[in-house]
């Protein structure tokens, strides 16, 4: 069994990161067959776009909003825009980020700032804003983060990236301890491989394929977002859960 469990998320209010294609998108379209109304939000406004018009095409319900996850005026604008038209926000996802591969001696500082800003501080700004509204609004929910099994184990040629991913899991066990007295709770989801635009960018900068990549995982096949879609649900509807973080990975990193 993969996505066949279906969920009853009528009445909950989804934002989003990162929504325009790969992960995100496929995050976002689960949510929404699931009954949950999504703001689909991305630097690719067009492309978030394109997934919210999808979504309501098909009987869902979706907004989009154009963001930059490194931009704090544009995140608060975003979440402020889906929290006016939804009336509150339950449950916020990063799913928005950047990887490139650069073995670290050629590796320039503005590139390694590039992947920590977008993944670490971005995921912060994004979860600062979406914990202020759940306080202001009264409606205590929960937040997830898309960390990655790097964020559990080096690789070469993704210092950075492995970095600001490790820095994710500090993230959300510090907002844990702190946001718990407010009821929000905060977790990370860590991926092992989904076949994004992301993927193909890895395995053609470790030069090699992505059947190869597979061969770390007790499953040789990727993970599909509707299963990354029940590891977020999962922590999401389990009061019990907080600072958590969730591998999806097909057997590939067992702490
Ligand atoms: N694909 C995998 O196997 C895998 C594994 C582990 C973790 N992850 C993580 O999952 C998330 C999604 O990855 P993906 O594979 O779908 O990647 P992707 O490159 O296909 O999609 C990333 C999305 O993030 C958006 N984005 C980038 N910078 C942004 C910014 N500053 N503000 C707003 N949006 C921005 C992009 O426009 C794009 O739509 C990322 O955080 C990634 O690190 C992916």
């Amino acid at each position: 069994m993969t996505s066949d469990f279906h969920y009853d998320f009528r009445g909950t209010r989804v934002f989003l990161t990162g929504g325009a294609r790969g992960m995100g998108k496929g995050i976002a379209e689960t949510f929404a067959e699931w009954g949950a109304t999504i703001g689909v939000s991305d630097s690719n406004g067009a492309g978030a776009e394109d997934t919210a018009r999808a979504i309501v095409a098909r009987g869902g319900r979706a907004t989009s909003h154009p963001i930059d996850v490194t931009d704090e005026a544009s995140v608060q604008e975003a979440l402020d825009a889906f929290c006016d038209s939804a009336g509150g926000v339950d449950l916020a996802i990063n799913a928005a980020g950047v990887l490139s591969v650069h073995h670290v001696v050629n590796m320039d500082v503005a590139e390694w700032r590039r992947v920590l800003d977008v993944n670490a501080t971005g995921t912060f700004i994004v979860a600062r804003a979406a914990a202020g509204a759940m306080i202001d609004r009264r409606t205590p929910g929960s937040i997830a983060c898309i960390a990655s099994i790097s964020a559990k184990k080096g690789s070469p040629g993704l210092a950075h990236y492995s970095a600001s991913k490790f820095a994710v899991l500090g993230l959300v066990q510090s907002l844990a301890r702190e946001l718990g007295e407010h009821g929000i709770r905060v977790n990370a989801i860590c991926p092992g491989t989904v076949h994004t635009q992301m993927i193909d960018d890895l395995a053609e900068g470790w030069a090699m394929s992505v059947e190869d990549m597979l061969d770390i995982q007790v499953q040789k096949r990727p993970q599909t977002p509707a299963e990354i879609a029940l590891g977020i649900a999962g922590l999401h509807v389990n009061a019990a859960v907080t600072g958590q973080a969730l591998n999806v990975d097909g057997g590939t990193v067992f702490h």
